[in-house]
């Protein structure tokens, strides 16, 4: 393989490229109709979320900014390593602002407790959480999730911004990773 070790191939297709459109639409909708003559600040999780995030704030087409935080909580396997990170900080302040969390995905609930204490700290408004994937069987921490695309089983998911070693996230449609061969 490559200097980032094995990456396994997409194989199904779990969410196709046209039910993720309808419910980013759908979402978008519904946050456009909670946050009425409001001014919200949308922060995208790194790297996971760029594409959902483009693609929700776009959806909502509120008067709203964009903003992203850098966090990382998996290594280089399959599973998370337990321990989060801050790797890129808002460019903003949030004092006072209505903050919407757009994360990819929710796997064991600890990058998005992490994030809401950290941002709770800042003296926002009120913090939603809008996630596409929530892998609700693998859940250790108990996290409010205000709006979730799509509840999905345990199994290891690229495209649309998730990825598998660094790659896959340019893919169009969530597919399922399939299993490594053994050497
Ligand atoms: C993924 C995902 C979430 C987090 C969810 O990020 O984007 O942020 O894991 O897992 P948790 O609920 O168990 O904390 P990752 O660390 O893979 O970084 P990435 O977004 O840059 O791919």
């Amino acid at each position: 393989m490559d200097a980032h070790g094995e990456v396994g191939r997409p194989g199904r297709i779990l969410i196709s490229r046209h039910e993720i459109a309808a419910r980013v639409a759908e979402l978008g909708l519904t946050i456009r109709r909670d946050y009425a003559g409001r001014f919200p600040l949308f922060v995208g999780v790194l790297k996971g979320a760029i594409v959902f995030a483009a693609d929700l704030f776009r959806a909502a087409a509120l008067p709203a900014s964009l903003d992203f935080m850098g966090v990382s909580s998996y290594g280089a396997g399959q599973r998370p390593s337990g321990s989060v990170r801050l790797t890129a900080d808002l460019s903003m302040s949030i004092e006072g602002r209505d903050v919407i969390i757009i994360e990819d995905i929710v796997d064991t609930g600890r990058t998005i407790g992490y994030l809401r204490r950290n941002l709770a700290t800042r003296h926002p408004r009120s913090i939603a959480l809008c996630v596409l994937l929530d892998k609700v069987a693998r859940r250790e921490v108990d996290v409010p999730v205000d709006y979730v695309g799509f509840a999905i089983p345990d199994e290891f998911v690229v495209g649309y911004g998730l990825d598998h070693r660094g790659y896959h996230r340019n893919l169009r449609d969530i597919a399922v990773l399939e299993p490594t061969e053994a050497p």
